[in-house]
């Protein structure tokens, strides 16, 4: 690809923080053994701003040849470095220092965060937030990570180590940069194994920032490294390498498949957070003046490219008249505009190919012969805006309430009474999330049991806790991260017999 000389002026326009102007005219590198290094192949890839779609800088294009240099670097650093020779507070020290790092840099890094993805400037705060909250709370289980001494014949002694898994490839997709490299870098190291990340290519900013910071904590050398590049060769590198031990990916169902093929070249360990179409219930008995605004932010944050967006809202049908109207009215006061406005809540979409995407559907949903009751039309001038958009007189059978969407973009369903609702509810090939509305405490338990997904929310949406354990049903993935099971993705167990 030509490569354009990127224009800060133009692509950071309004932005004065220096920080932040700084790190984008510093040329930007791959983070491999503890340098910073360009692509072998010397090669560089645009990145843009999709508010305006000006070029913000140019980032090295790793490949093969790199994710290679990587593992030989990250393989060295396990076995022989003085990592594996730290103690476990000194891990999380580490971890400390680099979520205090983060939040000390939390202006810098949100504005970053908005400037490559999109993403409102109060989202990208709260998530760099979130993110340092994830090191600090994977900081504490460093020192809590725990053997057994199992009941075994007297003549014997039998225990179990949980030791760390190795190299670690960490595949991330654009939607939550700074958020998904948390949940994949602080869970690894503390469990004590190394990481190589490969951001997506349309956001690989933050991370290389993050990269210095990191750099600045003083982890030793190799221990984190970070290749940007695009999926199908960096990617798809890590998938295959017969050195990695361990691939954790973030991104669509469709690469999820992909990896999973790849892995068994080696039989690596796999864990896998993909798509979702997930239901939010609504009950006539809900809180309106709350379920209709959540509902709404259910599809519409992060402009809808959340994997747990709530994008099928089911609506009994007695009601439904009454809620669309409610929810088209909060609706009409969001418009996509410009996400360093501190009072905008929905940014652009993050690429071209997914403005394309989602209008798409649009456009799908149009012929299927639903009707949009807001929204619904292209955007034109530079930025990969869509306005939130609901359709009505949907069918849980076609396309927009089967495929993942990954815009602002909801489906309202009618539905009789529970059953039906749970029935629909699960009807999909994905179970990431799922919600439920109503002031009645018994249905909320019931409902929140029979739906089939991996997070279920009652009177609420999209709120998201390291505490707890975040991942899919059926085909939205493969294991939970967050909460103590990012342990078990990072950890094997080795059982030991001693002959007293
Ligand atoms: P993607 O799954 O292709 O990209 C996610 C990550 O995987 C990126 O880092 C990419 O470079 C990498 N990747 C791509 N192909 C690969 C391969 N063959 N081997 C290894 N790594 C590979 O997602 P894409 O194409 O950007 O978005 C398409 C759709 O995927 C979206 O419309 C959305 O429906 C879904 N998606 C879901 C996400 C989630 O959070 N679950 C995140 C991003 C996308
Ligand atoms: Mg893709």
């Amino acid at each position: 690809m030509a490569s354009t000389v990127p224009s800060i002026e133009r692509a950071a326009r309004g932005v004065t923080s220096a920080p932040v102007l700084d790190f984008l005219r510093r040329p930007k590198r791959l983070l491999i053994g503890g340098k910073w290094v360009t692509a072998k192949s010397g090669k560089t890839f645009e990145t843009i701003n999709p508010a305006n779609e000006e070029v913000l800088a140019l980032v090295p294009e790793g490949d093969k040849a790199d994710v290679d240099e990587a593992v030989k670097t990250a393989r060295k650093a396990y076995e022989y470095g003085k990592w594996p020779t730290i103690n476990p507070h000194q891990r999380a020290k580490y971890l400390l220092t680099i979520a205090d790092l983060i939040e000390k840099h939390v202006d810098e890094l949100a504005i970053l965060e908005t400037l490559n993805n999109g993403m409102a400037i109060s989202l990208a705060r709260g998530f760099t937030l979130m993110a340092a909250d994830t090191f600090r709370y994977y900081a504490g289980w460093a020192t809590k990570i725990y053997g057994e001494t199992n009941p075994s014949d007297p003549s014997m002694f039998n225990y179990t180590l949980r030791e760390p898994v190795g190299v670690c490839g960490q595949i991330i997709p654009w939607n939550g940069p700074i958020a998904m490299l948390a949940w994949k870098i602080a869970p690894a190291l503390a469990c004590g194994n190394v990481s190589i990340l490969k951001p997506a290519e349309q956001t690989p900013l933050t991370a290389l920032r993050i990269g210095e910071l990191i750099m600045e904590a003083d982890l030793p050398e190799g221990v984190v490294n970070i290749v940007t590049g695009y999926g199908e060769t960096a990617g798809a590198a890590i998938a295959s390498h017969p050195d990695i031990d361990k691939v954790a990916f973030t991104g669509s169902t469709e690469v999820g498949k992909l990896i999973l093929q790849a892995s068994s070249g080696n039989l690596k360990r796999v864990s896998l957070e993909l798509g979702g179409k997930s239901p939010n219930i609504v009950f006539p008995d809900a809180d309106l003046e709350d379920a209709v605004p959540t509902s709404l932010m259910g599809f519409c944050m992060l402009s809808g490219q959340v994997c747990c967006a709530g994008t099928r809202v089911f609506v009994q049908s007695d009601f439904h008249d009454r809620f669309v109207d409610h929810l088209t009215h909060y609706a009409s006061k969001v418009k996509a505009g410009d996400p360093l406005d501190a009072s905008t809540m929905v940014g652009p979409l993050v690429s071209k190919e997914q403005f394309n995407r989602v209008n798409g559907y649009i456009g799908t949903g149009k012929n299927e012969g639903a009707k949009t009751a807001i929204g619904g039309q292209v955007r034109t001038g530079k930025g990969f805006f869509v306005d939130p958009t609901i359709f009505t007189d949907v069918k849980n059978s076609m396309k927009i309430a089967r495929e993942e969407i990954f815009g602002p973009v909801a489906a309202v369903i009618p539905f009789k009474d529970e059953n039906d609702a749970v029935f629909q509810g699960n009807d999909t090939t994905y179970g990431l999330a799922a919600a439920v509305w109503t002031r009645d405490v018994s249905r909320a338990f019931r409902v929140a049991r029979a739906i089939k997904a991996g997070t279920v929310w009652v009177n609420c949406y999209n709120n998201i806790d390291p505490i707890s354990p975040f991942g899919g049903y059926k085909q939205s993935g493969i294991g939970r991260e967050l909460g103590k099971h990012s342990l078990d993705l990072y950890t094997q167990i080795k059982s030991v017999y001693v002959k007293l």
